[in-house]
C-alpha cells in the first residue's frame, strides 16, 4: 500500500464528506425545486453531480494507491430551509468545511512525506478555490435580490447556466 493506515482513515472520511455534500446539494435542490425556483434546483443538482465525482475521484486514488475503500455513514442532510439565503449560506459553509478538511489532508501528505497524495489534493485545492467562490457568488446573488425579488435570482441562472 502506498499510503499510511492514517492516510487511508483520513482519506475514507473525506470520501464521506464529498458524499455527504453530495446529498445536502441533492436535499437543497429538491428544497429549492418545490419552492418553484427550477434554476436554483438546477444549480444544486448539478452541484451535487460534481460531489459525487469529487467521491469517486478519492475513491479510485485509494484503489490506486493500493489501500481499502470504507464509506463512512453519511448523515441524512436538513431537508428545507427557511430562507433561499439560509440554504445558500449553508451550502458556503460546507464549502468551506470541505477545504479546510482537504487543506488537513494535504498538511498530513506533507507531514508523512506522501508526495503522491499531495499531488493528487494539488487538483482538490485548486477546485475548492472555485467552489467557494461559486458559492459565495450565489449567496451575495440571493441577498442582493432579497426573498421578495428571488426570482431576478432565477432569470440570472438561466441566463448563465452552462450545458
Ligand atoms: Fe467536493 Fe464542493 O467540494
Amino acid at each position: 500500500m502506498m499510503i499510511s493506515a492514517k492516510m487511508q482513515k483520513a482519506l475514507n472520511a473525506q470520501i464521506g464528506m464529498e458524499f455527504a455534500a453530495a446529498l445536502k446539494y441533492d436535499a437543497m435542490a429538491a428544497h429549492f425545486e418545490a419552492e418553484a425556483l427550477p434554476q436554483a434546483a438546477k444549480r444544486f443538482f448539478r452541484q451535487a453531480g460534481e460531489e459525487r465525482t469529487h467521491a469517486h475521484k478519492f475513491l479510485r486514488y485509494v484503489l490506486d494507491a493500493g489501500g481499502r475503500v470504507q464509506i463512512p455513514e453519511i448523515p441524512a442532510p436538513p431537508h428545507t430551509y427557511k430562507s433561499s439565503e439560509a440554504a445558500a449560506q449553508a451550502a458556503l459553509e460546507s464549502e468551506m468545511a470541505v477545504t479546510k478538511s482537504i487543506h488537513k489532508l494535504f498538511d498530513l501528505a506533507q507531514a508523512e512525506k506522501d508526495h503522491a497524495t499531495a499531488a493528487t489534493l494539488q487538483w482538490f485545492i485548486t477546485e475548492q478555490v472555485e467552489e467557494i467562490s461559486s458559492a459565495d457568488q450565489f449567496l451575495r446573488l440571493v441577498q442582493r435580490a432579497g426573498e421578495k425579488n428571488i426570482l431576478a435570482v432565477e432569470d440570472y441562472l438561466a441566463e448563465t447556466a452552462e450545458e
